[in-house]
């Protein structure tokens, strides 16, 4: 009877650790869906926004738009010429929120 005692709490001890390990191991799975989703708040924006004058991939240069795969300007610098705009860009302060230029800038980033 004790022996069966102890291996239960042996078990329920396995349990667990198992569980634990479990809860550890799944951290980076969250933060990296975390990562894919603000990529994709970007995307999202960049279609709403700026598709219109640069085009799904950024190539399309229409209202005189520049290629953004060709362009050579920061995160930071893309950050301000999103916020003021620049000749027949629209400048979109107000628009769209801090977090919404710094995601759509980064997104602006990934294209190539
Ligand atoms: C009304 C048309 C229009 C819209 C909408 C627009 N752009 Fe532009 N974009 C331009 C024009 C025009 C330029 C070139 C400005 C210049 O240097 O004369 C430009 C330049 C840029 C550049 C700089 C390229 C370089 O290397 O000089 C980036 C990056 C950019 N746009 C990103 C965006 C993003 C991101 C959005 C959406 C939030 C957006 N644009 C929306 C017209 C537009």
């Amino acid at each position: 009877m004790k022996l069966r005692i102890t291996v239960a709490f042996f078990l329920f001890g396995i349990f667990l650790i198992a569980c634990s390990e479990n809860k550890v191991r799944n951290q980076p799975d969250e933060a990296s869906l975390k990562t894919t989703s603000s990529i994709s708040v970007g995307e999202q924006i960049y279609d709403k926004y700026c598709k219109l004058c640069h085009g799904k991939d950024g190539k399309l240069g229409l209202n005189g738009a520049k290629d953004i795969t060709a362009s050579v300007l920061t995160l930071e610098e893309r950050i301000l010429l999103i916020k003021n705009g620049k000749n027949t860009m629209t400048p979109f302060e107000g628009i769209l929120s801090e977090e919404e230029i710094k995601a759509v800038a980064r997104y602006s980033m990934s294209l190539q």
